[in-house]
C-alpha cells in the first residue's frame, strides 16, 4: 500500500470533513426514507456521490436563487419584514411578451382520480434525484408562480417557476428506464416531475437535453421539456402536455403517484407491469392560489 505524505493526508482530511458537511446539508433537503424494502420505480436510481453533486450543482445553479422565499404570511408569523413588492421575473420567459401579464402564486394540490379525495400537495422535499413527491402537510408544499396574459383565465404551454426548490422551473424529465423520449398508449415510457434550469424550453418544443435535477444528481443524460403546463383558473385544474419528437403532443397523457412519487405517461398499466410491486393511483392536479406576496 502506498503511504501518502503528511500534507496530502491533511488535505484529504479537510476535504473529507467538507464532504461530510455537504452530506448533512443534503440529507435535510431530500426524502430518501425508503426503509429496507424498496417497492417502486424510484428505488433503483444510482446517485453520484454528494461531493461530486455539490461541485456539479454549484456550476449549474443560478447563483441569485439560493434562499427559500417565504410568503408574507409566513414572514408575519416569524416576525420578519415583508417581501418587497413583486416584480415580474422576465428571466423565466425567454421571449419578452408584448401582452401585459399577471403573475399567480400558489400550491399544487394532488387528488386521487378514483375517489376525488385530496392526497396533499406536491412537496418541496424531493427525492435526491429531484423527483417530486406528495405530502399531506401544507407547510411542506412546493410554491409555484406562473404568468398568464392579463384577464386570461386559461393558458397552455405555460412555464412554472418554483419559489422553494431548485430548478427553478418545474417541468417533465424522461424516465430512467425509458426507451427513447416519446410517450404513447402502447409504451411503458414515463416522465418525472423535476427541476429544470433556465431558460428552459419554449412551448411545443420536442424532447431536448436541458439541464435538469435528475441528470445533475445521477449523471444520466435525460431529455426534458419545461413549458408543459395547462392552467384553468376557473376550475383550478392543472394538466401537463409532453411533445413527442415528431412535434405532436403525446396523447393520451395520464398522471399518477407510486410510493407517493409523481409520474406522467401514456400507459399506466404498462408502467405498472414494469414496476409491479407497489400499486399506482391515477391523480389530478389542482392550483391552490395564495395571496400574492
Ligand atoms: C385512491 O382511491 C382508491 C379508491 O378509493 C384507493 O383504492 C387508492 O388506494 C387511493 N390511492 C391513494 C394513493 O390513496
Ligand atoms: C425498454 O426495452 C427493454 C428491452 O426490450 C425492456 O425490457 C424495457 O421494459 C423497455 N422499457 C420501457 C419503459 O418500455
Amino acid at each position: 500500500m502506498r503511504i501518502f505524505p503528511l500534507s496530502l493526508w491533511l488535505v484529504g482530511l479537510l476535504l473529507g470533513s467538507i464532504a461530510t458537511n455537504a452530506l448533512s446539508l443534503y440529507s435535510t433537503m431530500f426524502d430518501d426514507d425508503d426503509g429496507d424494502l424498496c417497492p417502486a420505480e424510484i428505488c433503483d436510481e444510482q446517485l453520484m456521490n454528494p461531493a461530486a453533486i455539490r461541485h456539479y450543482s454549484s456550476e449549474a445553479k443560478r447563483p441569485t436563487r439560493t434562499t427559500r422565499r417565504l410568503t408574507n404570511a409566513m414572514r408575519l408569523a416569524l416576525g420578519l419584514p415583508l417581501n418587497p413588492p413583486k416584480s415580474r421575473r422576465a428571466d423565466a420567459r425567454p421571449q419578452v411578451s408584448p401582452v401585459p401579464q399577471t403573475t399567480y402564486e400558489g400550491l399544487i394540490e394532488v387528488r386521487n382520480l378514483t375517489d376525488s379525495s385530496s392526497l396533499g400537495y406536491i412537496s418541496f422535499r424531493q427525492r435526491a434525484s429531484g423527483v417530486f413527491r406528495i405530502r399531506p402537510e401544507v407547510e411542506h408544499a412546493l410554491i409555484v408562480t406562473f404568468s398568464l396574459d392579463v384577464g386570461a383565465t386559461f393558458g397552455s404551454g405555460i412555464g412554472f417557476e418554483m419559489n422553494n426548490a431548485d430548478g427553478p422551473l418545474l417541468g417533465l424529465v424522461q424516465g430512467r428506464e425509458n426507451n427513447g423520449s416519446d410517450l404513447s398508449s402502447g409504451s411503458a415510457n414515463y416522465l418525472y416531475f423535476n427541476g429544470i434550469g433556465l431558460p428552459g424550453s419554449p412551448p411545443g418544443s420536442v424532447p431536448t437535453e436541458l439541464p435538469n435535477t435528475f441528470t445533475l444528481r445521477t449523471g444520466e443524460p435525460r431529455t426534458a421539456e419545461s413549458s408543459v403546463w395547462t392552467v384553468d383558473l376557473v376550475t383550478g385544474q392543472l394538466s401537463v402536455v409532453w411533445t413527442n419528437s415528431d412535434g405532436k403532443p403525446a396523447t393520451p397523457i395520464h398522471t399518477w403517484v407510486q410510493f407517493n412519487f409523481l409520474y406522467a405517461g401514456g400507459n399506466p398499466d404498462l408502467y405498472q407491469d414494469l414496476f409491479p410491486i407497489y400499486p399506482l393511483s391515477l391523480i389530478s392536479l389542482h392550483f391552490v392560489p395564495q395571496t400574492p406576496s
